[in-house]
């Protein structure tokens, strides 16, 4: 595959792994790539925690687990989740951004056998009705999408944090900035490497959403007070092609010479 055809076939893996170890070989294919990425004065602000062994999965399959509980009983953050999730394919495809739901939940059984547009009604009115999905958080909503995610990570085949070194800052007022979109491009370029070997990729941010959750982690792991851990990665081969994804399109966020609302 050429670049182009890995940059627009690359997507997100939420489905399950083949039950199988990454090959040593594709692993350092991807870190071979993830090293090359750009960084101002080449300081290379970044580090990575390989992780395979089943207890630390299991560790950071509990955090997630009970982040994504928590969650689900907070208004604020179910509020600003609704604004980009789709309750339907057709939604989803017509705004070209957000997410779709039912790639993110498993919906409950009763959804799966009613009309999809009736599905789609009835989600949409709970999530314009937050304090309703927040007081169902509380009655404990969410522990079923917890234990799906958390499953899922405990049973992938590799995790990987990536952290950034803070030790590693370039110079001038803007450091911390161009530390950020370092990680982000060397993240970019491990997911780019993994398409073209047929690995899928999934970021869990759940278990980094907050500081104490981020403290937890860097307590586990024995990371130092330099150490920013940035995101989680699940990683395996995957079975089958990946769902589709949305983009909006070019006219939308391209601007020449003057911005132009
Ligand atoms: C910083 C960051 C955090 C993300 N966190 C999650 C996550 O916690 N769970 C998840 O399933 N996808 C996560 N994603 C993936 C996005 O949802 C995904 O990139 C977007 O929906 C577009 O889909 P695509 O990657 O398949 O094209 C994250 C992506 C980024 C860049």
């Amino acid at each position: 595959m050429d670049v182009f055809e890995v940059i627009t076939n690359r997507r997100s893996h939420r489905g399950e792994f083949r039950n199988t170890p990454i090959v040593d070989v594709d692993l350092e294919k991807i870190i071979e790539a993830a090293r090359w990425a750009p960084s101002p004065f080449n300081v290379q602000p970044w580090e990575l925690l390989i992780i395979q062994e089943e207890h630390s999965k299991i560790e950071l399959a509990k955090l997630t687990e009970q982040a994504i509980i928590k969650q689900f009983k907070d208004k604020q953050f179910l509020e600003d989740n609704a604004r980009w999730m789709c309750t339907s394919d057709e939604e989803w495809q017509t705004r070209g951004d957000g997410v779709l739901l039912s790639d993110h939940v498993t919906l409950p059984k009763l959804f799966q056998t009613l009309p999809k547009k009736l599905t789609g009604n009835i989600l949409r009115a709970l999530l314009n009705n937050i304090s309703s999905l927040s007081i169902l958080g509380h009655l404990g909503i969410g522990k079923m999408p917890a234990k799906e995610i958390a499953i899922q990570v405990e049973e992938s085949p590799l995790l990987i944090l990536v952290v950034m070194n803070t030790k590693r800052r370039p110079p001038g007022d803007g450091g911390n900035r161009w530390m950020w979109l370092s990680v982000g491009m060397f993240i970019q370029n491990m997911l780019l490497a993994a398409s073209s070997l047929n690995i899928g990729i999934q970021f869990i941010s759940a278990p980094l959403e907050s500081d104490e959750d981020r403290e937890k982690i860097r307590t586990l792991f024995n990371f130092g007070e330099n150490h920013e851990v940035m995101t989680l990665l699940r990683l395996g081969y995957m079975n089958s092609d990946d769902v589709n994804s949305v983009r909006i399109n070019s006219s939308e966020f391209i601007h020449y010479e003057k911005y132009m609302d």
